[in-house]
């Protein structure tokens, strides 16, 4: 028995000799290895013992300046120079990373007193807008490494030195490998390093050129062990590439019948643990000699008659992250009884899970930022790493909007005056999108003011004190004043209306002669192409379904009952020739918004026709009225029906279903049945509306877009949704794909299962999705379930429910599943729940269902 002390390992005097290097025989692909502080004219080099090919770090960090230290051990030449950042609170490396590889990032700090103050400093290192590690090098002579595995949220790392104290923050050496992605996965969070290590009594270490992926293997032996080693070959190939020279040797229990013991404590001692063992047999066994264990992780897990393969590698690791108690995390492997020999075990790395909750600023004001920041060659010491995160530490002049730790925050004002700004007006400030105050006064730029300001709706701009701005006829000639742009503004919108109208006539001109409503109809002049200006008319062609402002009036009994009351105007209700009922939207004249969503959704409702959707039966647009006619759907919406606003009976389990399927099918037709595709983009409970047989429709389509071309993503430059359904994703890039839709869809089935509020702050996890996860990790889902609904269901198809309504809501759009698949899945949990239907079934005895947990193998191996 052996306990492992969690060591943060300090591995940075070089070892002399202890290995061999084969240099130049791996290819070092993706590895960023950054010598910080070495001089650009020594850079790039190659490490004499391992052959890692070093570069300066000057292209990736604009600030703090590099010195040498002072020692006379010998050490690896990475460690000689460091960078020191004596300016400002937060500064930060900027790295070309992939989004979404995982990465070992290992950061080395030696202080070597390179100021000659003899004072070991202390700071914390941040990945992006979390924080990683606190760095205390006192009684550190040798420096520390710290290693995580973490998986790139987009294609720009930053890594963070902050001060936290007197002494300035350090850094040596940044070293990053990508990852085989379906290694080292986590349910959540990145993974520290607790240990990584290879069962061999001798001293050295191993990484690359042994490790591809340049992992640090230290040696590992207790005392109560016999080592066993092979010079065979061992077969390394599986996703986790554990370097031969590791497997090569393995610890026996020197009690031949005994177990194999190792014990360790986490940090934090409640921490959530992830480990990999790595196996295999390099002894040759007779033909009576059977090697067979139990890999027991004690209150974790229990895999019984393991036996490692003959000169190849089997992984074993915790597929879920399990917890240790007080006494520590205790692995033990047990001999069975059928076998002849102790256990073996080759290699074994631990890690802790860091969760890094707080989201990255929205990606597009991000690169807006950062190319507003080149332009401009703003340096302000601020201006670097995130824009507004964490919120200490801000940049400068920059204030952004803050949601919660799930939402990426957004940039809404930028102050830009005496910045000494050349040149015209960027057009990346465009891709603010929720900029709402820009001031760039007392600057000497030139040119024109771009109009896409003047588009930006609710934006107060500021550009007095630029004498050579604004020479052109759209510019006002009075710059004395800090002017706001309403009168450019509704030129502009004004030009829009214009060439959406133009757009629309010629979409329903050819809407004019439809032989099959159902065909694929011509893609559509994109809406949002604000192209050439024409002449045009001002207002809609007629056609048969067209209203005056008089016949809505009629119609509604002027506006006697109202519905409901939406985004964009009121509903009321209304009667057509006398019979048809109809929902009339009418439409608040004030925004221009509004009047973008009603042409939208005309557009859209004119060329789509299914069971699922709400059908226009008209629209009014006459001056300033402008009405939407929709067929009546008598009980209202679903999340009337779930809140109990509607009488107090409850939709039983079996009607859920049914509209989940309904509503399922209806996106399905947009997103699979309509040439270009749709999305809905607002898909949410309240646009659910179910008719008299409380058959599900969805309505609301003033936010939906159709692609240009099949399967393209579109980048919309603002992003909308409901908030609680809006697809993080596409909050975050912008980049819009059906897969927004589903995982909206994914939200309303979430609620339709459990009838909660999406976010509950009174909740011990108040976000939905987070809430359900822990408790299907819980395996309680009696209490997931709407209290309403009184245990009247069939559990599988609860399960199978809540499994698609998870897929659907997977922060990655990849892992998402497609409406096809979702209405197929919901249709198999109507079937489950109908066959129990009328059948009296103890609902009790299926209760206790639980999703697999527990370890994991790599390739499955069939209890023997
Ligand atoms: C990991 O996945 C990302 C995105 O899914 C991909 O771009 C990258 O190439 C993958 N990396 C590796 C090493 O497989
Ligand atoms: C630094 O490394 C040397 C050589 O391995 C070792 O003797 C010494 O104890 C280490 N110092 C600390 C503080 O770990
Ligand atoms: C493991 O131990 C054996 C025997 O002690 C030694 O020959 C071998 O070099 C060691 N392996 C490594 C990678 O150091
Ligand atoms: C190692 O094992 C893999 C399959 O597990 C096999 O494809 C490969 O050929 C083996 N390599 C050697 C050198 O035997
Ligand atoms: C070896 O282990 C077995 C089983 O745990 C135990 O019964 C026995 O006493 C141990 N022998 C020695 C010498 O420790
Ligand atoms: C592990 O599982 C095996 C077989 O299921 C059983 O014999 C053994 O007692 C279990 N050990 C522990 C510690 O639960
Ligand atoms: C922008 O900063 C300047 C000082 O540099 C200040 O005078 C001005 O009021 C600020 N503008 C806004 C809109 O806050
Ligand atoms: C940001 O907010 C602060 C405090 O609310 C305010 O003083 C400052 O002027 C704002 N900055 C900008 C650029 O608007
Ligand atoms: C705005 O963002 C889009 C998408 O990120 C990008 O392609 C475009 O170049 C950006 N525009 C400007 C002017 O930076
Ligand atoms: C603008 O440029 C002129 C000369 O090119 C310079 O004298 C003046 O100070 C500049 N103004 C600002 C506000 O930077």
């Amino acid at each position: 028995m052996k306990v492992i002390h969690n060591m943060t390992i300090h591995l940075l005097l070089a070892m002399i000799g202890t290995f061999v290097v084969i240099v130049g025989a791996q290819t070092q692909e993706g590895f960023i290895s950054l010598d910080c502080g070495l001089p650009v004219e020594e850079s790039p080099y190659d490490d004499s013992f391992n052959g890692l090919t070093f570069t300066s770090d000057s292209a990736f960090i604009q600030t703090g300046k590099s010195s040498r230290v002072d020692r006379s051990i010998i050490l690896s030449k990475q460690y000689l120079t460091l960078r020191y950042f004596p300016e400002g609170k937060r500064n930060c490396y900027n790295l070309d990373v992939k989004r979404g590889t995982n990465y070992l990032i290992a950061v080395s700090s030696v202080y070597g007193n390179y100021d000659g103050l003899n004072l070991d400093p202390s700071f914390d290192i941040y990945i992006g807008p979390n924080k990683w590690i606190s760095i205390d090098l006192a009684g550190r002579q040798n420096g520390t490494l710290d290693e995580i595995i973490y998986k790139a949220r987009s294609n720009s790392l930053d890594i963070c030195l902050v001060k936290t104290g007197a002494t300035l923050p350090i850094i040596s050496a940044i070293e990053i490998r990508p990852l085989r992605n379906n290694t080292y996965v986590t349910k959540s969070g990145s993974l520290r390093l607790s240990y990584r290590v290879y069962l061999n009594n001798s001293n050295g270490f191993i990484r690359y050129p042994d490790d591809v992926r340049d992992r640090i293997w230290d040696p590992f032996f207790g005392s109560s062990y016999t080592q066993i080693t092979t010079n065979l070959d061992v077969n390394n190939s599986n996703a986790y590439e554990i370097p031969k020279t590791a497997l090569q040797s393995a610890a026996i229990p020197k009690n031949a019948s005994g177990p194999l013991v190792i014990i360790w404590k986490p940090k934090p001692s409640n921490a959530q643990v992830y480990l990999y063992m790595h196996f295999a047999e390099i002894q040759t066994l007779g033909p009576n000699e059977r090697r067979e264990f139990d890999v027991i992780l004690k209150g974790n897990f229990n895999h019984s008659g393991f036996s490692p393969t003959k000169l190849k590698v089997f992984t074993l690791f915790t597929e879920e992250p399990m917890k240790c108690d007080s006494e520590g995390c205790r692995l033990e492997l047990i001999k069975t009884p059928k076998s002849t020999l102790p256990p073996l075990i080759n290699a074994l790395e631990a890690y802790t899970v860091i969760e890094f909750p707080q989201l990255e600023t929205s990606l597009s004001d991000v690169d807006a930022m950062k190319n507003i920041k080149v332009t401009y060659r703003v340096s302000k010491i601020s201006w670097q790493g995130d824009p507004c995160l964490p919120k200490d530490w801000s940049w400068e002049n920059v204030n952004c909007t803050y949601v919660d730790l799930a939402t990426p925050p957004r940039i809404n004002s930028l102050n830009l005056s005496k910045s000494g700004l050349t040149g015209s007006i960027s057009p990346a400030l465009q891709n603010l999108t929720q900029l709402q105050e820009l001031d760039l006064s007392n600057n000497n730029l030139t040119g024109p003011v771009p109009s896409f300001l003047a588009s930006m709706k609710t934006l107060s701009l500021i550009l007095e004190g630029n004498p050579d701005l604004c020479k052109t006829s759209l510019c006002n000639p009075t710059k004395k004043k800090k002017f706001l742009l309403p009168a450019i503004a509704s030129a502009a919108s004004l030009l829009v209306i214009i060439v959406v109208v133009v757009a629309l006539i010629f979409i329903f001109r050819k809407k004019k002669v439809p032989s099959d409503q159902h065909a694929p109809s011509p893609p559509s002049v994109p809406v949002t192409d604000i192209g050439n200006n024409s002449q045009s008319e001002s207002s809609f062609l007629s056609t048969k379904i067209r209203f005056t402002y008089l016949e809505v009036q009629e119609m509604t009994n002027k506006f006697e009952r109202a519905l409901g009351e939406g985004g964009f105007g009121v509903v009321y209700h209304g009667c057509v020739n006398g019979t048809q009922q109809v929902a009339v939207k009418v439409l608040s004249q004030s925004s221009s918004q509004g009047y973008k969503h009603f042409k939208a959704e005309v557009e859209l409702l004119m060329r789509v026709h299914h069971i699922n959707l709400v059908s226009l039966v008209g629209y009014c647009d006459e001056g300033d009225h402008l009405a939407l006619i929709y067929e009546y759907m008598p009980n209202g919406d679903l999340k009337q029906h779930l809140s109990g606003k509607r009488g107090g009976f409850v939709l039983s389990w079996e009607n859920r279903l049914k509209i989940a399927v309904d509503s399922a099918l209806g996106l399905e037709y947009l997103h699979t049945g309509c040439i270009p595709p749709i999305v809905h983009r607002d898909i949410k409970t309240t646009n659910i509306l179910l008719d008299q047989n409380f058959q599900g429709k969805l309505a609301d389509f003033g936010l939906s877009r159709s692609f240009p071309t099949g399967n393209e993503t579109y980048v919309s430059t603002v992003v909308a949704g409901t908030p609680g359904y809006l697809d993080p994703e596409y909050y975050q890039t912008n980049w819009l794909t059906e897969k927004s839709d589903i995982y909206s869809f994914g939200i309303v089935l979430l609620e339709i299962i459990t009838n909660q509020p999406i976010i509950q702050k009174s909740r011990e996890k108040p976000d939905l999705v987070e809430w359900i996860s822990s408790m299907i990790t819980k395996g309680d889902i009696k209490s997931i379930m709407d209290p309403n609904l009184h245990q009247n269901y069939d559990i599988g198809s609860v399960w199978k429910a809540i499994e698609v309504a998870m897929s659907c809501v997977s922060p990655s759009s990849i892992r998402r599943p497609n409406m096809s698949r979702v209405v197929n899945d919901l249709k198999e949990c109507l079937l489950s729940e109908n066959s129990r239907t009328g059948e009296s079934r103890d609902v009790e005895s299926k209760g206790s269902m639980e999703f697999s947990r527990g370890i994991y193998t790599e390739v499955i191996p069939k209890a023997r």
